[in-house]
């Protein structure tokens, strides 16, 4: 079984991601040239709906679409090779189009052909708690009639699989699933039950794989979002408590599209045409692609975008490519469908790691050390500083090596060592701690100088070491924002604040498969049924569970107004990152909150469709987003800041250069009939912030009500900050509606 789970989902570490990373970056899947042997790629043809179609019954239907697209694909071929042969999928449900083998001809000839909206090439993504829960105030014991709603709800997931046999998808006491869902259980797994109504997998246009997960990240994911309550679960005794999702009665729909090289386009839009078709209420995926991409070149945009005209929330991790700026690679603003990107923060309790050197110095480092008791060994240095090469070969059994920055699991393990302490030189995420296959610790530069000056000091006596057992300790620091989390801007649309909202991500304990090891290599032979991981990965199940929570009471309120309700409720994180807004969005998701928000922002396809205009879209790229040749815009297209979005970002042109800018907003009374809101602005030095009319009395005639935020002044850098944080907050004495203002040079993004 390959690695590539911890760094599709893990945070990538200093040390050893670059001895396995190469394959798993680059890891494209060789596409298999079609059967007569012509050098081919997979592209994704989009296409208009076949009109006939929708009179027929849904087997009828597929067959009907599936001719339409051999008879566009026969035109382009030569007669060697037959259409069927060519498809990869049909996309027939929810999505129109289908993903095909063509060479770069065929693929010239297909896009000048009536009927096709536009073909791209295939991309290959990355995907990318017992405490946590508890951080984040959603108590155990909640209100328990909670339990029969949640089980209406449905999150899909799209990601590595599931391992059923985990006690946290015990369907003990759960009735059988709603009368909405239209999903099925793959052929090739007979593990479904009332907790995973549904598992389907996608591979290369093969959907008779097992959906079962050897990688251990979807059974992770799954169990974040909507676990069962598990006493007693911990990593080792790390981390222990009751493990448990945000939902612990919704059910999950399993979509299998991540398989060891990455997960690939055409298997990810097959899971979004069935989700949507099957009735899921939210979508989790926790995957990424490395950079922020147009919106119509972005597949889980377009797949997002599919599932928001359905109702359908979707949630998506920004990556781990922090902390530079813009390296947030989920950015579409539809609905918190394709729009919570989630920031990982840090629950309130740190894995600490320590190793005891022979003259007593006791030395804390970063790992996730759970193995039996190693005891004392004498402590060896690499003079290569096991490097891959250097190591080759030579023996250190027994011993605890001292490394240096270029040490590579394989090479420890390979030399026989009982442990490892590996210099961690650049002290970039020192905020988080990965399992090791080898017990090894990281340590920082300085305590590497000590501990070589120690080896140094007692050449003659035997220099000794013990490397500990991880512990947990309470992290009074928390929350703040993980040095890997990717940042905004969002490069396709400056003035969309993205991310959008923070969750957990670091440390977070949950289902594992018993297919995994515990630190993802092949070379580590342990098995757990929980594990600890970090990543945006493991934020974003937090923010899907929320999003299912809120739709478990407001069942039929669209994926914007569920948006709405999490980033208006948000807790504000005051402390931490410079770049405020762009690193934590509106702050830390809030569960109990977000449940009644009082006031929501609300927004259609239209609306969407509006901001695509406004963002310069051609008729192209708006159908592909849209499906549809004939997506006009409206008459009047505004700027993309006029999206009623329940946040505003204030891109600038300089420091100190003056700016002036409006943002028309409308909010939906979700609460009381007859409530008065006024609003209340903060601002930073330097910026004014308007809000015009400044009080709104609802009324059982008027249910939303429209305001026009201005935000002016000059910007001046303060304390090495990027930009200046403000805010509009719309209060009824019990409601709290805040939408966070950020303005910021957007030059710094190259
Ligand atoms: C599809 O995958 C199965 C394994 O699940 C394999 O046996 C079968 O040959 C594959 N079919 C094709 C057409 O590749
Ligand atoms: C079921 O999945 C397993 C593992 O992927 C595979 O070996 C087997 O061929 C599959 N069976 C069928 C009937 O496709
Ligand atoms: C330890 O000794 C090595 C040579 O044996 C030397 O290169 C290194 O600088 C010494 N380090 C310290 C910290 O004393
Ligand atoms: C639409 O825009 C895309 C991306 O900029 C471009 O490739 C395409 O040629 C344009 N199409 C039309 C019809 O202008
Ligand atoms: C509804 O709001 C509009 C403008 O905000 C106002 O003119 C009108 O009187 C309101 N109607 C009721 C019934 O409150
Ligand atoms: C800037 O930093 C100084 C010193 O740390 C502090 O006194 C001051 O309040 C800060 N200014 C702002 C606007 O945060």
């Amino acid at each position: 079984m390959a690695r590539t789970s911890l760094l599709l989902l893990a945070a990538l570490s200093v040390f050893f991601s670059h001895a396995y990373a190469i394959h798993t970056l680059d890891g494209a899947r060789p596409d298999k040239a079609a059967s007569d042997g012509v050098d081919t790629k997979v592209y994704i043809v989009f296409t208009e709906r076949q009109p006939a179609a929708a009179e027929l019954s849904e087997l009828h239907a597929g067959a009907s679409v599936a001719s339409f697209h051999h008879d566009l694909l026969s035109d382009v071929l030569d007669g060697s090779s037959s259409a069927p042969d060519r498809v990869v999928y049909h996309y027939s449900r929810s999505l129109h189009g289908f993903a095909a083998r063509l060479t770069e001809e065929e693929k010239n000839k297909l896009a000048g052909k009536d009927g096709v909206l536009s073909i791209h090439e295939k991309v290959v993504y990355r995907p990318q708690t017992t405490r946590s829960w508890d951080f984040l105030g959603l108590p155990q014991q909640n209100d328990p009639t909670r339990l029969p709603f949640e089980n209406d709800v449905i999150i899909g997931m799209i990601d590595t699989g599931i391992w059923p046999e985990s006690d946290s998808f015990s369907d003990e006491g759960l009735p059988p699933p709603p009368a909405k869902w239209k999903g099925v259980c793959s052929k090739n797994f007979t593990s479904c039950n009332n907790k995973i109504i549904g598992a389907r997998a996608y591979k290369d246009g093969n959907t008779t794989w097992s959906p079962l997960d050897l990688e251990g990240h979807g059974t992770h994911t799954a169990s974040t979002a909507a676990g069962r309550a598990v006493p007693g679960a911990s990593l080792g005794g790390l981390a222990a408590g009751t493990a448990r999702g945000a939902v612990p009665g919704a059910r999950l729909a399993i979509y299998k599209v991540c398989w060891d090289d990455g997960c690939s386009s055409e298997d990810i839009l097959a899971a979004f045409d069935d989700a949507i078709a099957d009735g899921v209420d939210v979508l989790s995926v926790s995957l990424g692609g490395m950079i922020a991409v147009d919106y119509s070149s972005d597949y889980l945009a377009i797949g997002a975008f599919h599932a928001m005209r359905h109702g359908i929330v979707t949630s998506v991790s920004g990556g781990n490519d922090g902390p530079g700026l813009g390296t947030i690679s989920n950015v579409s603003p539809w609905t918190i469908s394709n729009t919570i990107v989630v920031a990982a923060t840090s629950t309130d309790r740190k894995i600490i790691s320590e190793l005891v050197l022979g003259n007593g110095k006791r030395i804390v480092g970063n790992a996730i050390t759970v193995f039996p008791n190693l005891g004392k060994r004498s402590l060896l240095v690499d003079p290569g500083k096991c490097g891959e090469e250097e190591l080759g070969g030579k023996r250190y059994k027994g011993a605890v090596l001292l490394c240096g920055d270029r040490a590579t699991e394989r090479a420890i393990h390979g030399s026989g060592a009982d442990g490892a302490i590996v210099a961690s030189l650049d002290g970039d995420n020192d905020d988080i701690a990965f399992s090791y296959a080898v017990p090894t610790i990281l340590v920082p530069e300085k305590q590497y100088d000590y501990i070589l000056a120690y080896y140094n000091s007692t050449k003659t006596r035997l220099p000794m070491a013990t490397v500990m057992n991880s512990a947990t300790v309470m992290d009074a620091a928390a929350p703040s924002v993980a040095s890997f989390s990717s940042r905004g801007p969002n490069r396709i649309t400056f003035g969309i604040l993205k991310p959008d909202i923070s969750a957990p991500g670091v440390d977070i304990l949950a289902a594992w498969s018993g297919q995994a090891s515990v630190s993802g290599a092949e070379i580590d032979g342990r098995r757990v049924p929980y594990n600890i991981i970090s990543g945006t990965s493991m934020a974003c199940p937090h923010v899907s569970g929320v999003a299912a929570y809120v739709k478990s009471v407001h069942p039929d309120w669209s994926p914007a107004a569920v948006m709405s309700a999490l980033v208006t409720t948000a807790t504000p994180v005051t402390s931490g990152a410079p770049e405020a807004e762009l690193a934590y969005g509106a702050g830390q998701v809030n569960p109990l909150r977000a449940r009644y928000p009082g006031l929501v922002y609300d927004a259609s396809e239209g609306d969407y469709i509006g901001f695509l205009c406004a963002q310069g879209y051609n008729k192209t790229q708006l159908a592909t987003m849209t499906g549809k040749a004939g997506t006009k815009c409206p008459a009047d297209t505004g700027a993309v800041g006029d999206l009623n979005y329940p946040s505003i970002a204030v891109p600038v042109l300089n420091y100190g250069v003056g700016f002036a800018a409006e943002f028309p907003r409308t909010v939906t009374n979700v609460g009381p009939t007859d409530s008065v809101y006024h609003a209340k602005v903060t601002s930073a030095p330097g910026i004014k912030v308007t809000v015009t009319p400044d009080e709104l009395a609802f009324s059982a005639d008027n249910k939303t009500l429209s305001f026009t935020v201005r935000v002016s002044g000059s910007l001046a850098p303060v304390n090495s900050t990027l930009g200046a944080s403000a805010s509009v907050v719309w209060s009824d004495g019990r409601h709290e509606v805040r939408s966070p203002i950020y303005v910021f040079v957007h030059k710094h993004v190259m």
